[in-house]
């Protein structure tokens, strides 16, 4: 469905949103994209599987750098402009909740213009955060700027607890009184002071929590150092977005980050990374199929340990500056993937390279560290006739020669892909269900892959 286009349910008077079209009400820019968001949950994929990708495809501006470079531009007074964005729901759900606090937030053409004035409100509620989590990287900008800032707690989510504890001892390091009231973190601070602190906690260094305070240190008064910090490719791209705006921060993409702290801030210019989990989920998708795949736009050394795990199970990867051709003409051997934080390999590709183990000759293991629970993809593989098991947090997978289709379904955004994936390997014809999953990350994913010359149709189902 076009997303300016406008569901019939909607016309329905039982509907908030039917109610507004039917009277030709000028329409709320947030109820609108709300119900269009709200429509699309219940769409589906029909993918007839079996056929080699070939081609070339484009990766879009990531995802998980554009979240908080969102909340980083309320730093700022004035119009930061961001380009390369990704028109993908998270991002869509993140210019609603900033046009909530009061921002203005155009978005065209992979261009978000956001308009922040003197005064915002400073607090991001729990309808949306509740929604997406990646909310929380307001409350680091609101409580520098602002000197306090209400953000609800996220809660628990499908791949795990996730809590915010240490975005929250980052915050109090700098001085923040931090209270949780009612499901909500009130944090107040009337001037941030810069510290000395290690961020890691039992599950190791956390991506979110870097940027968080990362982002509320920039206008704290002295020098803040954050050791343990991650060294994801995001927090890189967030540290050079918020120096552009004038901040000083030295150390991103190592374990210690130091920024001086300074009085103000001003709008930028700036463009987005690619997205490098778009990128390795898109070579899973070229070597499930045996294909031959080009795949631009991309920064292979984001991509390391992703391209080196592939290269040694038999897949063919050539790199340029920012471009690798993947081909995978035989069966591929097993591999043996260790998930870990940055440059190891990504969480997020957890998921799809399993997908790619299912098929592999002999036995292959996957092991994920990060997050707990992020096997919910494993019994949805099984449908599809993958032979794994899991013990501990290790999935041991004896790979088949070949998949077969089955109705599915995603439960969270990366074992949405790996399901695509699989999908396009597997005979038959596949139906996976609730997608709403993967348009929260992946921009036209359907039309890349049918580009590609996969059968892949989405099929949307009113509600
Ligand atoms: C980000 C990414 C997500 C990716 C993850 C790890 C975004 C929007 N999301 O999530 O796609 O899977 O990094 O690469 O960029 N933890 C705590 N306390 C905290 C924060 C985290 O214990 O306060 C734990 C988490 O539960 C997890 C681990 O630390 O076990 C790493 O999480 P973290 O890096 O914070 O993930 P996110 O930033 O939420």
């Amino acid at each position: 469905m076009n997303e300016q286009s406008v569901p019939d349910k909607l016309y329905d008077s039982s509907n908030i949103a039917g109610l507004y079209i039917r009277a030709s009400l000028s329409w709320p820019d947030h109820l609108l994209n709300q119900s269009i968001e709200y429509e699309k949950k219940m769409d589906k994929f029909i993918i007839d599987g079996g056929r080699e990708l070939k081609g070339t495809v484009k990766v879009s501006g990531a995802k998980n750098a554009t979240l908080p470079a969102l909340a980083a531009a309320l730093l700022a007074c004035g119009k930061t402009v961001l380009t390369n964005v990704p028109n993908v729901m998270d991002v869509r759900t993140m210019r609603r909740l900033l046009l909530r606090l009061g921002a203005k937030v155009e978005f065209s053409g992979g261009t978000l213009e956001i308009d922040v004035p003197q005064k915002l409100k400073c607090e991001a509620e729990y309808e949306i955060v509740k929604q997406m989590r990646a909310s929380y990287y307001v409350l680091g900008p609101l409580l520098a700027r602002f000197g306090k800032a209400r953000v609800s707690l996220p809660g628990g989510c499908a791949i795990g607890a996730r809590p915010m504890d240490l975005h929250l001892k980052g915050m109090e390091a700098l001085g923040a009184r931090i209270d949780i009231v009612h499901g909500y973190v009130q944090a107040q601070a009337p001037k941030l002071k810069g510290a000395k602190f290690q961020l890691a906690g039992s599950h190791g260094v956390s991506v979110g929590a870097t940027i968080n305070v990362m982002m509320a240190a920039v206008l704290a008064q002295g020098r803040t150092v954050i050791e343990s910090a991650a060294c994801e490719p995001e927090v890189v791209s967030t540290a050079e977005m918020l120096n552009s705006m004038g901040a000083v921060i030295t150390g991103a993409g190592t374990p210690v980050i130091a920024i001086e702290g300074v009085p103000e801030l001003h709008p930028c210019q700036f463009k987005m990374i690619p997205d490098r989990i778009e990128a390795g989920s898109l070579m899973a998708a070229a070597a499930i199929t045996g294909g031959y795949v080009t795949i631009e736009d991309c920064r292979p050394d984001h991509l390391t340990a992703v391209i080196e795990t592939l290269r040694k199970a038999g897949v063919k990867i050539a790199q340029g500056d920012e471009m690798v051709t993947v081909e995978a003409r035989r069966r591929l051997k097993p591999m043996e993937i260790l998930v870990a934080p940055y440059p190891g390999f990504p969480t997020d590709m957890q998921p799809q390279a399993m997908a790619l183990t299912t098929v592999c000759s002999g036995l292959s293991t996957v092991t994920e560290t990060i997050f707990e629970n992020r096997f919910m993809h494993v019994p949805e593989l099984q449908r599809l006739g993958a032979d794994i098991k899991i013990e501990g947090n290790t999935a041991i997978v004896k790979g088949v020669p070949k998949l077969t289709a089955a109705p599915v379904m995603g439960s969270d955004l990366r074992a949405s892909a790996a399901l695509v994936i699989a999908a396009l390997a597997a005979e038959g014809r596949t139906e996976i269900n609730r997608i709403y999953h993967l348009d929260r990350g992946y921009e036209n994913w359907e039309r890349k892959l049918k580009k590609l010359g996969a059968k892949i149709r989405r099929v949307h189902i009113p509600m």
